[in-house]
């Protein structure tokens, strides 16, 4: 028998492509640059299966392209960029990796949290950039993480893992697992205190996002939930970009409404050299790194071959997103 053709959109760590390769005629993109849709829709055709990333957008148009496509596989926790519903109609199994990254994503948003209290990456700048000319006793002052208040919005796997350290750093933990109910009562988690979404947003020294981006939640951040937190509030976000409505996020930074933000992912992403956050000079933006760890995106990405390779076979996939397909 032939071996099926699969696509995949971007160089992967090998223990997930060379799985593939086993089994599979793999299509790469070899470019380390998002994968053009006309590269994605001429290569699809015969296509049975495609392992994507969440920089791809997989929707009507490229599944439309695909009659003979049996499953569709992320490398990722995430499938905002896939639309779930249209396989489903198809019986297209979606396939992602969750668990696997939680707590290296759960370890870097504690980074990015303690990076911006304690003004770590403004002090590694002011001495590459050479004024650091003696010790100061008001240099760099930033806010102490034990005795504080951590308001986690999004109590999933992710969420549970940050809480863990932050109880370790001695800090007191609200959380709230829907943003738009109030929590159940008498809900204990290893001593967070369930609250509803205003009151993690007024109580908490630091607000970090650890919610899915879905309708109910994009732009769950602005205007008016900036205004709410306290003007010494840092806000985290390893979640999506989108999460935050970025404009209303500068506007914050720049009148003081909050105090800092640490940010993993933007929207757009790249964060354009022109969009007002790039000038903040308290918003901290890294690359959307908080999986990026040699193992955990090994992990990933056998994860994502797995899935594949099952849903290739006409078997459950591990890990699927929409497990209505085998209703
Ligand atoms: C995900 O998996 O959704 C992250 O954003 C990247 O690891």
């Amino acid at each position: 028998m032939s071996k099926p053709l699969v696509l995949v959109t971007r160089q992967i760590p090998d223990a997930g492509l060379d799985l593939l390769r086993g089994q599979c005629h793999v299509a790469l993109w070899e470019e380390d640059s998002v994968v053009p849709r006309d590269w994605v829709l001429e290569h699809i055709r015969e296509a049975s299966g495609v392992l994507c990333l969440l920089t791809d957008t997989i929707d009507r148009g490229v599944l439309d392209a695909a009659p003979s496509l049996k499953v569709v596989s992320t490398m990722a926790v995430g499938f905002d960029n896939i639309a779930v519903n249209e396989c489903s109609k198809r019986g297209i199994p979606v396939g992602h990796t969750p668990g696997v990254l939680t707590e290296t994503t759960a370890d870097f948003s504690f980074a990015l949290l303690m990076a911006a209290a304690r003004r770590i990456v403004d002090g590694a700048r002011y001495v590459k950039e050479g004024h650091w000319k003696t010790w100061s006793p008001t240099l760099f002052l930033g806010q102490d993480m034990s005795g504080a208040t951590l308001g986690i919005v999004g109590f999933g796997r992710i969420g549970q893992a940050v809480a863990r350290r932050a109880k370790g750093f001695g800090m007191r933990v609200l959380a709230c697992r829907s943003t738009t109910q109030a929590p159940t009562q008498g809900e204990a988690h290893d001593d967070v205190e369930f609250v509803d979404f205003p009151t993690v947003l007024t109580e908490s020294d630091f607000v970090s996002l650890h919610v899915p981006l879905t309708q109910e939640t994009h732009h769950l951040i602005g205007k008016s939930e900036l205004a709410r937190m306290k003007n010494s509030a840092i806000l985290v976000n390893t979640s999506r970009g989108s999460v935050i409505d970025s404009q209303a996020l500068a506007l914050a930074l720049a009148v003081g409404d909050i105090t800092y933000a640490a940010l993993d992912v933007t929207d757009p992403e790249p964060v354009p050299l022109e969009h007002p956050l790039f000038h903040e000079p308290h918003c901290l933006i890294v690359p959307h790194i908080a999986s990026a760890s040699f193992a955990t995106r090994g992990k990933m990405s056998v994860m994502a071959a797995e899935n594949l390779l099952a849903g290739l076979h006409g078997k459950r996939l591990p890990f699927v997103v929409n497990p209505e397909v085998y209703a």
